[in-house]
């Protein structure tokens, strides 16, 4: 018997859509005789050619080959390369067109993983100037035409493009890493070849702190040995006077996970000082930071206003990176409690706490699916839960462990609409009702979204 989804689509076989809505990827998605057809680059009520590129059993993706109609959302990408990148997918749309589509996403992704009719969903907070917000980047040395870059993979490929004026990155960022990759090249130190295993340095990451406009950064090699390291540190410190912070770590692995276990300074200070408003953080070189300073306040300030705390409850921040969340939200609660799996975070957040002269929160090395329900077996009953998991959601063994406790307000911070949405499911058919929705734009130009969604407990 034939489904639904079985027509007969052949690859390159050409074919004109008229693009009904975005996906979750920024690609346009259109319909052929029912089967569903994502078109990188395609706008919602496009008309384009495209050719099908793959054939999967329930949807085809295709390639823009011609637009017939163009939407009235579709802008002149000023990025050189746009097109080879693949760090940002929605440049070529304006960015009022940008912030709808994200606030489409995430309906699609409510309607499609659960029952929930009439979204609470509020407007997305966009950024003033949408552009230069990216405080750090981490780019991988390669050779292009014998010369040595400092660049993004383009999409499952192996071709190096360089990014050293990438838009979205903060200038100094990109200025110091120019700077150091020129360096490297002068000082005829190996680069890292990935295909033969040879060479020393693989990736140059750069963090600046908005507030004074310093840089740390972070040299990945592959062996412990640094050809040239004092000629190198003199000469960072003589062309890039905003580097207060330079660190090697050592990633043996061939593997895609950029550092590896062991993290030394090569010179200057150990972390770099960040300021959230009122709020100072110290970060060391692989402590997470969320990317977008600007927007980082408007989130946290929602989570805040969402909490709604009078001063006598207690909190916790679970997937709380440096204490960030929990130390925003420490003055106006009893007590806070945050964990955390990597242990220099939560060094980051005991000093994070102290720098800030608050006491009343504790963090907590650990996995919040198993901490967390600890707590509760032990009777600690949280008033408010925040999650801020990565992309993957959260641990079903975490949402079952509040399913069970029902703590009057789960706040969940996430990243990614499907995992949000799937987890929401969860928690919408055991007792929980959304109150509120709150989208940040943290990432202008790319189809990621963030998102805080209220919980409360069902009448
Ligand atoms: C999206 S970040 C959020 C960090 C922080 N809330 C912030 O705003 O900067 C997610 C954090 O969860 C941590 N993490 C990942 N899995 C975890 C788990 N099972 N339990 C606790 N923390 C985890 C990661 O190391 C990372 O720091």
């Amino acid at each position: 018997m034939h489904s639904k989804h079985q027509v007969n689509i052949t690859p390159g076989q050409k074919m004109k859509v008229e693009v009904k809505r975005i996906g979750i990827n920024g690609e346009g998605v259109a319909y052929f005789k029912r089967k569903a057809i994502f078109i990188p680059n395609a706008l919602p009520g496009e008309i384009v050619l495209v050719q099908a590129e793959h054939i999967a059993p329930s949807f085809v993706k295709a390639n823009l080959v011609k637009i017939i109609k163009k939407s009235k959302d579709r802008i002149q990408p000023s990025c050189d390369v746009y097109d080879q990148c693949g760090g940002c997918q929605l440049q070529h749309v304006q960015y009022q067109a940008q912030l709808q589509a994200k606030e489409e996403i995430l309906r699609e992704a409510f309607q499609r993983y659960t029952n929930v009719s009439d979204l609470p969903l509020r407007p997305i907070i966009g950024m003033r100037d949408p552009k230069g917000y990216r405080n750090k980047a981490q780019l991988q040395l390669g050779r292009v035409k014998n010369k040595i870059i400092a660049g993004l993979y383009a999409p499952h490929s192996h071709q190096l493009v360089d990014i050293s004026h990438c838009e979205i990155q903060h200038p100094v960022v990109n200025k110091t890493i120019t700077s150091i990759t020129n360096i490297i090249a002068q000082l005829n130190i190996p680069i890292y070849n990935e295909r033969k295993r040879t060479g020393i340095v693989k990736t140059i990451v750069a963090r600046v702190s908005t507030l004074h406009e310093i840089c740390q950064v972070t040299l990945v090699t592959a062996k412990e040995t640094l050809p040239q390291e004092k000629k190198l540190i003199a000469a960072i410190r003589r062309d890039c006077p905003e580097v207060v912070s330079l660190a090697q770590n050592i990633q043996p692995e061939r593997s895609s996970i950029i550092f590896g276990k062991k993290t030394t300074i090569l010179w200057g200070k150990e972390t770099i000082e960040e300021r959230l408003d009122a709020l100072v953080f110290s970060l060391s070189p692989r402590a997470f930071f969320q990317l977008n300073t600007t927007q980082t306040i408007a989130l946290y300030n929602t989570v805040k206003e969402f909490a709604g705390l009078q001063g006598d409850e207690t909190v916790v921040d679970a997937y709380c990176g440096t204490g960030t969340i929990g130390l925003w939200l420490s003055q106006e609660a009893k007590e806070v409690r945050g964990i955390e799996t990597i242990p220099e975070a939560i060094d980051n957040a005991k000093r994070n706490a102290s720098l800030n002269n608050i006491t009343n929160v504790r963090f907590y090395v650990g996995k919040a699916e198993q901490l967390l329900p600890e707590w509760l077996k032990q009777h600690f009953r949280p008033d408010v839960i925040v999650v801020d998991p990565p992309r993957t959601g959260c641990d079903k063994k975490l949402l079952h462990a509040i399913i069970d406790n029902k703590p009057n307000k789960f706040i969940y911070v996430s990243c990614n609409p499907s995992t949000l949405a799937k987890d929401s499911d969860v928690l919408l058919k055991n007792g929980y009702t959304i109150s509120a929705m709150q989208p940040v734009d943290m990432f202008p130009q790319t189809s990621h979204v963030e998102c805080c969604v209220l919980f409360t407990k069902q009448h």
